[in-house]
Parts: structure tokens; C-alpha cells; sequence
């Protein structure tokens, strides 16, 4: 049987799903394990989305749908991007997908050749798949380091070296995952100004949209002289707590029609089913979107509280997202342990606690330390009860 492909040896994956592994091995030994490391919401989707699908099923909504996805829905989301973002958005320019996730490989194989030395800026620690995807389709990755001292988000600086003639793309993530750093405007806007300068295309990943907790969502698209270049990206999954309906949606002109073909090409059409769902969510009222905001930020603030006393571990307040990264150099330092990967598997084989450690999201930025990340995604009594398990876990070792 001939091998398979060298290409497939630059694909990463999402770590989070192996330290799901572990979490499972222990649940099956009869631990109960406080999972943090989930960036999936602990919310059931709201049941007026769920009685929509199944009016969709009844009214026998199971076909194929066209590839860019149903007029409606895109109708929906283009009123929803320009409302939320401050520009105005054709549903002709809209592209429904299975997810937030595809857009990313679809939009640097639109955007980058293989082989020819295409840089691609992304936000380092970053969402695995960036890296994943743009090493496997032959461009070159250039990250942007994420510190503390920039509110967890790339400098500017760092941004104006690392663009060259080659560089065809950056990419941002704002709210971000894994840091919750969030993106100011004046950031926005001289960020804006390099692409504008140096002609580079703006992947803005913005699933995060609706959990921002100091200052309301701003889009890069909404920088006059950005919406051309910046491709909008939002999803059903975090929003409206629907991960496995798979259903996302981006919005840029240009890309558009080569998105919808390379959706054709891969899995035809996003579910019937799950864009009726997300049509209903999207026209109706948000409250429920509003209070699964208001509860993550409940916990986000509980989780500060509580690292605030906790030895060796300091935290930068998130802005948005559901995720804290805190800082446990001195924690490691304390526990003996020689970096974020082997405390977290400490604090899990130990005290029963999940969390996702630094190097699940890229390489440790230089000088930053050792940082992990706790999502917010679960109950107050859960999240109570592993703030006292690290509390313990570093006490009884000082
Ligand atoms: C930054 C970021 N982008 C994209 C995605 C993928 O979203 P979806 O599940 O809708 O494909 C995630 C999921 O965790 C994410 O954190």
C-alpha cells in the first residue's frame, strides 16, 4: 500500500481533545473530574431554536440546500452583521458553512499558493487550527506573540516587522481564544492601517462576538477602507450554544463565490435542518443569548476572585470569550513542576481538576512564563470547587 501524503504530516489537531482523553480515562476509573478545559458551552441550546428545527423536520426541510446556504438565512446574517458591525452587508455576499471552523482552511486556500512562500500572521498562543492549516496548505506561519504587558493582545510593533512582501493574510481573533484579550479600537485601526498599506487580507474571526463584558463588540470590517479586505466570521456555536449543529457564516465579496465552490466541493451545503435553527435564532428575540453572556461573566469574575487569592497565580481580567489564562510561574515554581504542561497534569491526576496548558495553543511566547487556561463553561459549584483544589494543590506544597 503506497504511503500516505507528507501533507498530512503537517496537519496539527486540537490538543483539547486529547486531554479530553484523559479526563475520560479518570471518569472511567470513578473519579469525578472538574472539567474546565471545554471551549464548548455547558448551556443546552434554548428550546425555541430546538422547536424550530423540528418544525423544519416536519415540514420536510431534509434536502440539499444551495452550497452558500438558504437566501434567508443569509439574509438573516447579513442584517446581523450589519447591525452588530456598523456596515452594511449584501446577503449575495454571505457564505453558510458547516461551522466557524472551514472558513479558516477554506479562506488561506483561496488566499495563499502552496510552496510559493505566502506568510500568514496569526495570533500566537493562538486556536490550534490556524497553524494546523496554514502549514498544511503550503504557506508559511509567522506568529504574532500574545502578552500580558499588551492586554494579552500582539503589539503593534511586532506587527509592522513581521510583515513582508510576502504576506498575504493576518489573522485576528478578537475576543480570542485561549487569552480573552480583546482588541481596541485604536489597535483596530492601525492594524487597519498596515493591511490598507501593505495589501494584506484580514481574516477576522469573531465567534466571540457576543461575549464581550467591558465594551460592546467592535469588527475590523467597520474601519473605513476594511470591509473588502476583511473577511467576517461568526458562527452559531458559542452564541446561541450550538456547537453540534455545526453551522457558521462569513460575509466578504470577493471571496464569496470561491468560498461557496470550495463548499461544493466538500460537503455540499451546511444541514437543512440546522439553518432553519439558526434562522429562528437569529430573528428572534436574544435574551437567552444575553443571559448565557451575563452567567459567563459571573464566572469569569468568580474565577478572578478566587485566583486573586490563590498563591503563584495572577490573572488579566478577559475581555471577552469564556476563558481565563492565568499567569502559574510562581505556581509551578512552588509545586515543582517544570512548566504549564506538567501542572496541569499534576493538578488533573492529583486533584481531579482540567484545565489546558499553554503549548495546546502554540509555542510558549518568550519571557511570558507559564500560563493555562480554564473556560468558563461550567457551574458555579464546579468552578468553587477547583478554585479550592488548586488552592490546595499549591498550599500543600509551600
Ligand atoms: C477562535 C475559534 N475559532 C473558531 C472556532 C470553531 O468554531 P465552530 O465550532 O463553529 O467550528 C473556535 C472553537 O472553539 C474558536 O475558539
Amino acid at each position: 500500500m503506497s504511503e500516505i501524503s507528507n501533507r498530512m504530516g503537517s496537519l496539527g489537531t486540537e490538543n483539547a481533545f486529547i486531554v479530553l482523553q484523559e479526563v475520560k480515562r479518570l471518569e472511567a476509573n470513578g473519579h469525578k473530574v472538574l472539567n474546565f478545559c471545554i471551549g464548548q458551552p455547558d448551556f443546552s441550546t434554548p428550546e425555541h431554536i430546538c422547536i424550530a428545527a423540528k418544525t423544519a423536520i416536519d415540514a420536510g426541510k431534509h434536502g440539499y440546500t444551495p452550497s452558500n446556504g438558504i437566501l434567508p438565512l443569509r439574509q438573516a446574517v447579513a442584517k446581523q452583521f450589519s447591525q452588530t458591525r456598523g456596515i452594511s452587508v449584501d446577503a449575495d455576499d454571505v457564505v453558510i458553512a458547516c461551522g466557524g471552523k472551514p472558513f479558516i482552511w477554506y479562506s488561506i486556500f483561496a488566499l495563499t499558493d502552496a510552496g510559493k512562500g505566502h506568510e500568514v500572521l496569526y495570533p500566537n498562543p493562538g486556536f490550534p487550527i490556524y497553524q494546523s492549516m496554514i502549514r498544511a496548505l503550503g504557506a508559511v506561519p509567522v506568529p504574532l506573540c500574545l502578552r500580558e504587558r499588551n492586554n494579552l493582545n500582539f503589539s503593534i510593533d511586532e506587527l509592522k516587522e513581521k510583515i513582508t512582501p510576502n504576506t498575504r493574510l493576518l489573522i485576528l481573533n478578537s475576543p480570542h481564544n485561549p487569552t480573552g484579550g480583546v482588541l481596541t479600537r485604536d489597535e483596530m485601526e492601525q492594524i487597519a492601517e498596515l493591511c490598507i498599506n501593505n495589501d494584506i487580507w484580514v481574516y477576522s474571526d469573531e465567534v466571540y462576538s457576543a461575549l464581550t463584558y467591558e465594551c460592546p463588540f467592535a469588527s475590523i470590517a467597520s474601519v473605513p477602507g476594511m470591509i473588502d479586505r476583511t473577511i467576517i466570521v461568526d458562527c452559531a456555536s458559542k452564541t446561541y450554544a450550538m456547537t453540534g449543529w455545526r453551522l457558521g457564516y462569513m460575509a466578504n465579496k470577493t471571496l464569496a463565490p470561491h468560498i461557496t465552490r470550495l463548499v461544493t466541493n466538500s460537503y455540499s451545503c451546511a444541514p437543512y435542518i440546522s439553518q432553519e435553527a439558526v434562522l429562528h435564532a437569529l430573528t428572534a428575540n436574544q435574551t437567552s443569548v444575553h443571559a448565557m453572556a451575563s452567567t459567563y461573566k459571573q464566572r469569569r469574575d468568580l474565577f478572578l476572585e478566587g485566583f486573586s487569592s490563590i498563591p503563584g497565580v495572577s490573572c488579566h481580567k478577559p475581555g471577552g470569550a469564556f476563558y481565563l489564562w492565568p499567569n502559574v510561574t510562581e505556581a509551578c515554581k512552588i509545586t515543582g513542576c517544570a512548566d504549564s504542561e506538567e501542572f496541569r497534569k499534576r493538578l488533573l491526576n492529583e486533584h481531579y481538576v482540567a484545565c489546558l496548558a499553554d503549548i495546546h495553543f502554540g509555542s510558549r511566547v518568550p519571557g511570558e512564563g507559564q500560563h493555562v487556561r480554564f473556560s468558563c463553561a461550567s457551574s458555579t459549584a464546579d468552578i468553587q470547587s477547583g478554585l479550592e483544589q488548586l488552592n490546595i494543590f499549591i498550599k500543600k506544597h509551600m
